[in-house]
Parts: C-alpha cells; sequence; structure tokens
C-alpha cells in the first residue's frame, strides 16, 4: 500500500468517527521550546495546557515532523528518519483510553477491503504503563489480546510529556512483530528492531512539574480534563505494508536511493557501509527540501544550521560512495517528484527548493577544497614532527570551521596514512555540546515563565483598538514587575501592563511595536517603550512610570504616539510596496525571508542566488514609486483563508494563519497579502521610496534597505548638498561634477607617472658616480650605493645597468635602498668576478640578516629585501670582507 493511501484511510477512518481534519502546520511553528514541529500534538499544545478553548473536540492530523538529535543514527538502524509524518487522533476532554485503543485497534486490523490495513493481529503486541490496570483490561479482556502478548513497562518508555512542565500521562504503544529474522522472541522488551513501535497512545490525564530526562520530573496531580493524544507512524507502517527492509526503502524514499546509484555508479545493498551511504542521502535530501519548502534557508545556527548539516552530509555521502561531482540537484528533484502528492505546494517552490540547495552544495564543495588544504597542513605538520597521530584540536578546527564530520577527517588521515586523536576530539565536542546545551535550556525558561500570564491567557486575546483609532479608553487587568504580578506600582518603576484594549500595536510581522502613553485625568502617566504578545493573544505593555500609581482596575487613557504610528505605517506599506516590485522585477521565486519596519525605514529579505544588477535595483526603485504615485486606496479585509489564497494574496512561509485571515491589498493584484499589520490609507502616504543599497545575508538570501517619506527625503535632501559641496569646490555647475572629477583623477594617474620617471632618470643621472666613488678590495672593484626611494625592480636595473657600464672589469656592484620600512637590495656581479668565485646570490643570502631580511638570486643578479635600515652599514663592511676572503 503506497504512502499517499495510507495517509488517506488513517485521516477517512477518524473522519468517520467525527473528527475534524486540521492540516498539518510549518515545521517551524512559532515554540520557545522547538526548533522544530517533532510531534503530532505540537500544534494543539495551547488546547492540552488550557490555553485556548478548541472549536472541535475531536481532530486528526498528518503533521509533518523533524527531529534531529539522533543524526547520526540515521541509515544505521531501521526506522529512524529525520522528517517523518506523524498520524494522530485528539481528544480534548471528549473520549478517553477505551476509545483511543478500540480506533486504532480497528484501523491496523480491519481488512484492506473495508478501509484497514489489513494486519495480522497476531502480530500486534501492546504495551502499558506498569500500574495501567485500565488500559491492561482494556487490551486483554475487549480487544482479545492475550495477556502473554501485552507488556509492562516503565516511565522511560511508557510515559509521555512535551519534556517540559505540563500536561503529561501514561502511554500504550503498539509494536508489530516482524518475524524471526530479525531479532529475539520476546516482545519489545527484549527486541525493538524486531518489534518496531508504530503507534503510540497517550493518556493525558496528568500535569507534571519541572525536571529533565524522560523520568526526571515530579506528577503534580490530576488535569481537570482527560484528554487523548497519538502519534502513528506513517513511515513504518509504510514499511510493514511495503514490506521492505527499512523505512529508507519505502515508495517515497527508495526513489532517491535509485538516483543515488545511477550517479555514484554503486549498488544499494552491496556493502553495509555503502548502504548507510545511501540510506542518509535519502532521509536527508527529504528532510532538506521540506525544511526549505517551510522557508527555512542554510545558516550558521539554529534551524538554518540544521539545514546546512543535513546538506553537507549528502555531500559528504556521495564521496564517500566514490563520486566527486555535483548531484544534490537530482536528488532533491526526485524528492519532489515523490512528495508532491501529498505536499503539492511543493512543486510551486521546484525553483526555489533547487537553487538553495544546489548553492549550498557549490559552498560545500568548495569549502571541502579549502578544508582539504588545511587537512594537508596538518598532516604534514603532524608528519614533519615525527608523529603519526593528526591532534584533537586539528580535527576540531577541521569540524568547526569547515564542518567536516569526524569520519571524514578519519578516512583522509587513514588516505595519508595516519591516524587521528578521537579522543581529544570527543573532549572538545563535549565542551562545545554543553555550551549549547546550556543554550537550549535557557530557551526553555522562556516556557516556564508563562505561568505569571495564565490568568490573562485564560481570559482571552487583548482586543485591539488600533486599526481604527489611536486613543482608546481601556481597563487594567494586571500588572507584572520583574516576572511577578503586582496589584500596583508607583513612579520610577518598570512595569509590564496588560489590559483589556490597546489600540498600540504589538510587534508582528516585522513591524516593530507602537510606542505611546498610558494616561489618567488625575495625573498619572506612564510611556510604554515596547508591547509584545504572550501566548500570541495577549499584549504586554512594557512602559516605565513617570507620575503617580498605577493599580489593577483603574481605567485609563492608552494613546499611540501618532507621529511614530504614522512613520510606522509609512514602513510597512512601503515593506508591501517594494516586496511586490522586487517579485515583478525577479519572478515569484524571490520569496519574502523576512522583513523588518520602523518609522521611516524598511528592510525586506528574499530568496535569490545572484546580487541585483544596477539595472533590476533601478527598475525596483522605479516600480515602487510609481506605485507610490497611482495612490493606490488600501483596503484591509477579512476573509477565509481557501479564499484568500484562491485571490493570490499572498502568504509567509512558516507562518501559521487561522481560518479567517486578513488580506491587505494595494492596487488589485499589484500587491495582496495576509497581513496583521498597520497601514497607511493610500499609497502615495508612503512617500519617496529610496533604495540605499543591496547586501547578502546569507546563502540564497539577499536584502534590500530603503527609506521612505521624510526620512527618504532628507537622505535624499543630504546626497544633494554633498554634490553641492563639491560643485563649489571643483568651481562647475553639479552636472559637470562627474566629467571634472574624472578629468582630475586621470590628470592625476598622468603627473605621477611623470613623477616616477624623473625620479628614476635623476637616479640613473646619480649612479654614474657610484663608479667614480667606486674602491677595489684586492682587484675586484666594488660598486656600491645608498639610493632612497627605489624599489626591488628598479634597484635591480639600476645594478645590471652598472654593472653593464663597468665592462669586463672584475667587480661586484650593490646596492641598497631604503623606501619606507622595506629596505630593498640587489647585487650583480661581471663574469670576470664570477670567475674569481663570487657569486651575487650567496652575497645576497649573506647580507640579508644584517638588514633583518631574506633574499637570494642566481650568481650574476641577486636580489633581497630586509627591514632594517639601520643595517645597511654593516652590510656594506661586510659585503667588502666577504669579497676580500673570496679571493
Ligand atoms: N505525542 C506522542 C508522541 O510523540 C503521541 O509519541
Amino acid at each position: 500500500m503506497q504512502t499517499h493511501e495510507i495517509r488517506k484511510r488513517f485521516l477517512d477512518h477518524f473522519i468517520k468517527a467525527g473528527h475534524v481534519e486540521v492540516p498539518s502546520a510549518s515545521l517551524i511553528l512559532d515554540d520557545p521550546n522547538l526548533l522544530f514541529v517533532n510531534a503530532g500534538m505540537v500544534p494543539f499544545k495551547p488546547y492540552f495546557l488550557g490555553e485556548q478553548t478548541p472549536q472541535y473536540v475531536r481532530a486528526t492530523s498528518i503533521q509533518k515532523c523533524v527531529r534531529t538529535l539522533d543524526i547520526e543514527e540515521v541509515g544505521i538502524t531501521t526506522r529512524h528518519n529525520t522528517f517523518f509524518q506523524m498520524a494522530g487522533n485528539f481528544s480534548f476532554g471528549d473520549y478517553f483510553k477505551r476509545e483511543a485503543i478500540g480506533f486504532a485497534w480497528t484501523l491496523l486490523t480491519n481488512p484492506v477491503d473495508d478501509g484497514g490495513f489489513g494486519i495480522d493481529p497476531l502480530r500486534l503486541w501492546p504495551t502499558v504503563y506498569l500500574d495501567d490496570d485500565e488500559a491492561f483490561a482494556i487490551w486483554r479482556d475487549e480487544i482479545g489480546v492475550p495477556a502473554e502478548r501485552i507488556q509492562r513497562r516503565g516511565m522511560k518508555d511508557n510515559y509521555w510529556s512535551m519534556g517540559v512542565p505540563g500536561p503529561c500521562g501514561p502511554c500504550s504503544e503498539i509494536f508489530y512483530d516482524r518475524g524471526p529474522e530479525y531479532g529475539i522472541e520476546g516482545g519489545p522488551e527484549a527486541d525493538e528492531d524486531r518489534y518496531i513501535e508504530i503507534w503510540n497512545l497517550v493518556f493525558m490525564q496528568n500535569e507534571r512539574g519541572p525536571g529533565g530526562g524522560k523520568d526526571g520530573y515530579e506528577i503534580l496531580g490530576p488535569l481537570p480534563k482527560q484528554n487523548i493524544d497519538t502519534g502513528m507512524g506513517i513511515e513504518r507502517v509504510a514499511c510493514i505494508l511495503q514490506d521492505v527492509d527499512n523505512v529508507y526503502e519505502t515508495d517515497l524514499l527508495a526513489p532517491v536511493i535509485g538516483v543515488a546509484e545511477r550517479l555514484t555508479g554503486r549498488t544499494y545493498g552491496a556493502d553495509p557501509a555503502d548502504s548507510v551511504r545511501f540510506r542518509v542521502i535519502a532521509d536527508h535530501a527529504r528532510t532538506a527540501v521540506m525544511l526549505i519548502a517551510d522557508g527555512i534557508t542554510p545558516g550558521n545556527d539554529g534551524r538554518g544550521y540544521v539545514l546546512r548539516r543535513l546538506l553537507r552530509r549528502i555531500v559528504r555521502s556521495v564521496r564517500l560512495l566514490g563520486a566527486t561531482g555535483a548531484a544534490m540537484k537530482e536528488f532533491v528533484e526526485a524528492v519532489i517528484d515523490t512528495m508532491t502528492a501529498s505536499y503539492p505546494e511543493l512543486a510551486d517552490q521546484r525553483a526555489r527548493i533547487v537553487s538553495l540547495s544546489v548553492g549550498e552544495e557549490d559552498a560545500f564543495l568548495k569549502t571541502l577544497t579549502a578544508g582539504s588544504r588545511l587537512f594537508d597542513d596538518a598532516a604534514e605538520t603532524t608528519k614533519a614532527s615525527g608523529a603519526t597521530r593528526i591532534s584533537g584540536k586539528d580535527a576540531f578546527a577541521l569540524h568547526d570551521t569547515y564542518g567536516f564530520p569526524i569520519d571524514l577527517t578519519l578516512e583522509m588521515a587513514a588516505e595519508a596514512g595516519l591516524s587521528v586523536d578521537e579522543d581529544g576530539f570527543k573532549v572538545l565536542m563535549t565542551e562545545q555540546r554543553q555550551r549549547a546545551k546550556a543554550d537550549a535550556t535557557a530557551r526553555k525558561s522562556g516556557h516556564a515563565d508563562l505561568s505569571v500570564y495564565r490568568e490573562f491567557l485564560d481570559r482571552g486575546p487583548t482586543v485591539f483598538t488600533g486599526f481604527d483609532e489611536l486613543t482608546s479608553e481601556s481597563k487594567v487587568l494586571g500588572l507584572v514587575a520583574d516576572g511577578q504580578r503586582v496589584r500596583s506600582a508607583v513612579a520610577g518603576q518598570e512595569i509590564e501592563v496588560i489590559l483589556d484594549r490597546s489600540p498600540l500595536y504589538a510587534e508582528a510581522g516585522g513591524q516593530i511595536a507602537d510606542i505611546g502613553t498610558i494616561t489618567t485625568s488625575s495625573g498619572l502617566r506612564l510611556t510604554v517603550k515596547d508591547v509584545q504578545k504572550v501566548g500570541k493573544s495577549v499584549w504586554l505593555h512594557r512602559a516605565v512610570i513617570d507620575e503617580g500609581e498605577i493599580a489593577e482596575g483603574d481605567v485609563v487613557l492608552t494613546q499611540v504616539d501618532a507621529a511614530w504610528r504614522h512613520g510606522a505605517t509609512q514602513g510597512h506599506s512601503g515593506t508591501h510596496l517594494v516586496g511586490a516590485a522586487l517579485r515583478q522585477v525577479l519572478g515569484p521565486t524571490a520569496t519574502q525571508a523576512g522583513s523588518l519596519n520602523r518609522p521611516g525605514y524598511l528592510r525586506f529579505d528574499f530568496a535569490s542566488q545572484g546580487a541585483l544588477t544596477e539595472a533590476q535595483r533601478t527598475e525596483i526603485e522605479e516600480i515602487t514609486n510609481a506605485a507610490v504615485e497611482a495612490n493606490y486606496p488600501v483596503n484591509t479585509f477579512e476573509t477565509g483563508i481557501d479564499d484568500a489564497r484562491a485571490m493570490g494574496a499572498l502568504a509567509l512561509f512558516g507562518e501559521n494563519y487561522g481560518d479567517v485571515v486578513r488580506v491587505v491589498e494595494m492596487g488589485g493584484p499589484f500587491s495582496m497579502e495576509l497581513c496583521g499589520g498597520t497601514h497607511v490609507g493610500s499609497s502615495a502616504q508612503v512617500g519617496p521610496v529610496t533604495l540605499l543599497g543591496e547586501s547578502s545575508v546569507g546563502s540564497g538570501v539577499r536584502r534590500v534597505e530603503a527609506y521612505v517619506g521624510l526620512d527618504s527625503y532628507r537622505y535624499l535632501a543630504k546626497e544633494r548638498a554633498l554634490l553641492a559641496g563639491l560643485a563649489t569646490s571643483l568651481k562647475v555647475p553639479s552636472d559637470q561634477v562627474p566629467g571634472r572629477v574624472e578629468s582630475l583623477v586621470t590628470k592625476l594617474k598622468e603627473a605621477e607617472k611623470q613623477i616616477e620617471k624623473m625620479r628614476a632618470d635623476a637616479a640613473k643621472a646619480s649612479v654614474g658616480s657610484l663608479i667614480d666613488e667606486a674602491t677595489r678590495v684586492g682587484d675586484v672593484l666594488v660598486v656600491a650605493g645608498k639610493l632612497d626611494g627605489m624599489d626591488a625592480g628598479d634597484l635591480r636595473t639600476l645594478a645590471a645597468d652598472l654593472r653593464g657600464r663597468v665592462g669586463s672589469d672584475n667587480a661586484v656592484v650593490v646596492l641598497f635602498s631604503a623606501s619606507g620600512d622595506k629596505v630593498p637590495f640587489a647585487v650583480a656581479t661581471t663574469a670576470a668576478a664570477r670567475d674569481a668565485g663570487i657569486k651575487a646570490g650567496d652575497l645576497v643570502r649573506d647580507l640579508a640578516p644584517l638588514v633583518s631580511g631574506r633574499g637570494g638570486g642566481k650568481p650574476d643578479l641577486a636580489q633581497g629585501s630586509g627591514s632594517d635600515a639601520k643595517g645597511i652599514d654593516s652590510a656594506l663592511v661586510r659585503l667588502r670582507e666577504l669579497v676580500g676572503s673570496a679571493r
């Protein structure tokens, strides 16, 4: 049974049983605890935590998940994918254990003709938590599984939580017995390769406290409601129903292995180490495609780094399979082809996905070359010191700087007949990991802090009045100072204020927060410096109290700084206009990868492999300003997400939208985006837009920045003043400034050339006298001189010239110069001198240390360079000694 069919049957089964189908959320839900969505229940967290009330009590979904903690395990075990699809059914205070177990059992064991998976019940082994007699009894008495095939397991295996304080509960897992050829008898307790886990049913009935690991926390007590959260691994079920050995050989991944076989000329299955590499390529290529599709670009930290690491591991695996060229394009295309049936959005993004992953491959192939050089140096130093082991420090540097995985270093070392200090490497890696762990712990604390706001989250969202008015009457619902609830606060204190309604915009979607004031007629005055959302729905007004005392229950006047807001709306509407112009010029692949706007300024990041050309930049600016001049009315309206998409409204990657969305439209098809921000009334109010420049912000992502409104004017006015200043200095009208500057530069260059020539002529004229002043050491004529300001080339020419002038005499010419902190020098010998055993190269080598330098050359002409002009005199003395002793 094909994967697509497995997905469909799962959803149909639960929809028939009254569940609402919820589409998969993006892999990058905004959650302080998670790098990626890693379980089907993540998008439902606010419901389980009681932060929000769902509109349904039964739901089902197939959620995209990424887990990269065990990345090194991929391809080695038979069941670990970094990307996988978790099929789940959820009950929010509705059904519990009995129904959850029943639903799972019927889907797994119902005949294929009946909509089920047709799995032989004798192959299924459930597990339950140690003391969960209720679940045990349901399995044995109601489902009819013999007691000896139900195993009781401890907290590590059969207790599930999100890893942080919150809901949790015992679980019951269902394993499939793959048969004796896969391992020993004895159920999942004995062997989890033979007995493969396919479904986890979590009975969420308790609340847990803080603590680490799978069992290092306390159970605080029962939840008010009992919930169900289940997760069935689509890939694992596919592996069973397609009767293949492992998840990498299922219908969605096998084609990628096929491509890798073709490109490397090796055969999957022929060699165990190679097979792991094939599986790594298939697994990682798929995960990379899905991550890029959700808006992630390769980078050096966080999610971007995970993506980069996956792509690099593919490049390395290809190399280990004996191929050296580029291969990425074919892998990602194969993934897109197999995955599009379930994820149609991949087809639209093909060009972008290919371009980003191929860009990363290119870069890493170059890195591999640079890293190989560092490796060669390390290998050479190791050998030169008589050792045979590359240090842990070098291996770590290769890993850290060039992204060389240790096995790549090991392999290259082996080729060079060396070993690697793996222990030393591991120590450095552990230190690095500990640093990363400390970071992760810091991330989690953001979540625990939410408890202070729980009451407000329960009460419901802050009403945003700021689309219609800049001043609102609000009620103070609560105050938080230093992370603690307080009833009142006085002048001088910094405080977070929670209001029932507010006209101030809380930072979101690239638009920074409004500033403003909170006042009362009785003399209270707060300055609001920032507004942030907690739990996506409650506004925290971060303010300092200037005068008076504020208390819970106060009725206050909340006011947006109007000038600030005007600037912010100009920035935000300007961002939409620039984005639209950019897509018009570059095409739809120039998708938005982030933006920021504040009064007077905007920044827009977009996907693109190359830099914008000057012509493209000009065109984008022109289209934007034409849209400003067209004075398009800005229309905002709410509609269903599907209708909005059908209209062609642009949605952002990685953003999770509700069913009802707000659309902001300017100039009809020109710009239509899903957006919750504040905007100007019509495009002319954005004012002039001036692009400042364009730069790179990582592989495949470019950034444009612009000024809008008065700031744009001020910027241009400054440029104009600069030009006017130049025109005055150059005494020409401003339109003649470029011509004048060009002619000045040309003149300057000519003058420099002339000076150069005159200096050389003067030097030549003066060197004649060096011959007159020359003295003999024995019968050798020594022509020596110090000439200032000559470079090495000048000296060499002069030395050769002087040698020519002394003719057939037995002579040595030595010239030193001091030019800046350099001391170039040159030596030339005549044939007669060389016959007498005097060699220019030897002389240069001997003299060089006296001016703290180095040098060498042929017997007839040699040169050197030093840095210590004070040594020239002693060098000249030494020269005479050397000439004397040569004879
Ligand atoms: N949330 C449960 C899991 O991830 C189903 O295993």
